[in-house]
């Protein structure tokens, strides 16, 4: 089994080209994100193939957000596929809820708190509270993993203030914006490294373009899990 700390997020635009795409990754990657830009168009049937018939791991990265009954009916319906992460936004009666639908499943529920997105006037526009927006995302992780959340989707600048929050202990830290040294930022723009994400706190991180772009996405991968080792 290869280093499941690195997770590929598979943004391509089609559950065929994920598939083939794993396929070129054969062993080297064990842990694929599949997003809502694919549920459309097969990534449920491409999670579930990449699960059954090769044995990976899957993160889900659906970002459920509704009245904790329908959330709850939705994570129970996921949950029959056997994945191993899902993301669901970090409002505690969401996270409760997820919590209820995922009944006995090993499935880990991964709270977002503020999207990276979002700076200090589009919280402002959506009416949410006055302050800065590093110490909503702590409150909101905080709240989240009290409310149940098995763990946090964090920014590599985040990892370590969630790390040193005392309910994130024994909780899962998982990073995107993640960038090997020399990559390409595309439009993230707090990146880190793969080894100073780890080094953050984080237990995985989520790599997409980097892999995904490569002229070789098996030696953008190996070079990844080069600097984990
Ligand atoms: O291509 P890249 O490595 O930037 O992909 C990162 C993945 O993580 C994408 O699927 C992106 O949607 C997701 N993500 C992110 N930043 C967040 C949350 C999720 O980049 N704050």
């Amino acid at each position: 089994m290869s280093d499941d700390r690195l997770i590929v997020a598979l943004d391509v635009p089609n559950a065929l080209d994920g598939l083939q795409l794993a396929e070129t990754l054969g062993d080297t990657v064990s842990f694929y994100k599949i997003g809502l830009g694919m549920l459309t168009t097969g990534g449920l049937a491409l999670a579930n193939e990449l699960k059954q018939d090769h044995g990976k791991r899957i993160f889900l990265d659906m970002k459920l957000f509704d009245i904790g009954a329908t959330v709850e009916a939705a994570v129970r319906g996921l949950a029959q596929f056997d994945l191993d992460f899902l993301t669901v936004h970090g409002d505690p009666h969401v996270v409760r809820a997820a919590q209820i639908g995922k009944g006995g499943k090993e499935m880990k529920i991964l709270a977002v708190t503020i999207l990276t997105s979002l700076d200090r006037d589009d919280l402002n526009a959506s009416c949410l509270k006055p302050g800065d927006v590093q110490d909503l995302v702590l409150e909101r992780a905080a709240n989240a993993l009290s409310a149940g959340a098995d763990g946090v989707i964090a920014s590599p600048q985040e990892a370590a203030l969630i790390r040193a929050l005392p309910e994130a202990a024994g909780k899962l830290i998982v990073t995107p914006g993640v960038r090997p040294a020399g990559a390409a930022l595309g439009d993230q723009k707090r990146v880190a490294t793969p080894a100073q994400a780890i080094l953050d706190g984080a237990d995985h991180i989520v790599v997409g373009r980097p892999i995904w772009q490569a002229t070789s996405p098996i030696a953008a991968a190996k070079a990844v899990l080069a600097e984990l080792a």
